[in-house]
């Protein structure tokens, strides 16, 4: 059996649903394949959109295009609570980063002169400007920096509201896995599905694989492509506040322990985001007694009542990392769109994403910030260095 469509998304988490959504916007017919398993890393996220506090030595285009993406998500978010009634609760009070030892505030200063370096906003905070901020700051916190350039948003509200702009636009689902995405060069992209009751290929006019990590599974994108995505697992907790307990923090916190980092992010209810670990343990999801006490010894360590909040749920996602940390959005094939890897950046850069994909289905050229992302970087199979005897 095969069904057709203008195009055929492949991945329901935030980058599949939004580029669903405003493909559909734009009018053409869409079909969205997703297993409908829940194992998007999308729903693990902690929701920040951090630019600034995510940038590292070395990741200038990242930067530009997550800057980028930074100030596209207001309207973004702004159009999907229009669209569907629903508050994805964004925030815009920034990021304060906060060390715990002395050598923390070095490797914490360093960056931050860095960032500087490149433009970014960052306001120097001893200890006591740090816990006039945030009364519940550890006195043992040394100091910080204060990251008003940074914003977050609730994932699972902001998943679950694409999801539902997504069915109202029209887009058609079809809860199948994708096997391969079969192209040739004049020819329509066929995909063919595996799963009990659904279609065994669709055909299209246009594919968008966005499967995240399992992209690099996917029969028939560029060897390269395939082999520069990976999975690259965090593990995290959700806490929420007993009865009567008014918030306790207001901005999102990143900390570096002993050299460690973990970041701790509210919600407007109460709720607060602890993460995340950084695994390279291929496909794995479990949730292990170790993470869970590190998270909670360096929150408790930065926050000590932390301790105090209702542990509701850990869990484990699978971030789609590449060679380099930056996602692959372009052309691939004829008729094959690749949008992944978008590893520690899929909330934030979803926006923008969507709006790339929508302007490469459509005729027109993404912003330039796309430039340094193309699948062309990973084009050629990737091999490891030869080692010289
Ligand atoms: N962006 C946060 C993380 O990947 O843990």
């Amino acid at each position: 059996m095969a069904v057709t469509a203008d195009i055929v998304v492949v991945g329901g988490g935030v980058i599949g649903t939004a580029i669903a959504w405003q493909a559909a916007a734009a009018g053409r017919d869409v079909v969205l394949v997703d297993p409908g398993t829940g194992e998007s890393a999308s729903l693990v996220a902690a929701g920040m959109l951090a630019p600034v506090s995510e940038s590292l030595f070395g990741e200038t285009a990242l930067l530009a295009l997550n800057l980028l993406a930074v100030r596209r998500f207001p309207q973004f978010a702004d159009e999907l609570e229009e669209a569907t009634g629903t508050q994805v609760g964004l925030r815009r009070e920034g990021t304060l980063a906060v060390a715990y030892d002395p050598g923390d505030y070095a490797a914490l200063a360093r960056l931050t002169e860095f960032r500087r370096s490149l433009g970014l906003g960052a306001q120097s905070l001893d200890a006591r400007a740090c816990r006039s901020l945030e009364p519940f700051l550890a006195p043992d916190v040394r100091g910080g920096f204060l990251f008003a350039g940074d914003y977050s948003v609730d994932n699972r509200r902001y998943a679950s509201a694409l999801s539902r702009a997504a069915a109202l636009t029209g887009v058609r689902i079809v809860p199948g896995r994708v096997t391969a995405v079969l192209t040739a060069d004049g020819a329509a992209p066929e995909v063919r599905l595996a799963g009990a009751g659904v279609p065994d290929s669709l055909s299209c006019a246009a594919v968008v694989v966005c499967a995240g990590w399992w992209s690099g599974g996917i029969e028939g994108l560029p060897a390269g492509v395939s082999q520069a995505v990976r999975p690259v697992k965090g593990q995290l907790l959700r806490l929420r506040l007993p009865a009567a307990m008014p918030p306790v923090l207001h901005y999102t916190i990143r900390a570096t322990v002993r050299g460690t980092d973990v970041y701790l992010v509210p919600r407007a209810d109460g709720e607060l985001v602890v993460g995340a670990t950084s695994e390279e343990r291929g496909d794995d999801r479990t949730v292990t007694a170790g993470a869970v006490h590190d998270l909670l010894r360096d929150a408790m360590s930065v926050l000590p009542v932390t301790g105090e909040l209702t542990l509701a749920e850990t869990c484990a996602g699978l971030r789609p990392g590449t060679l380099d940390n930056g996602p692959i959005v372009g052309v691939a094939g004829d008729g094959l769109v690749i949008a992944t890897g978008h590893y520690r950046n899929g909330i934030l850069l979803s926006a923008a994403t969507a709006d790339a994909v929508v302007a490469l289905l459509t005729g027109h050229a993404p912003a330039p910030e796309w430039a340094a992302f193309s699948p062309e970087r990973f084009a050629a199979p990737h091999r490891p260095a030869a080692v010289r005897p």
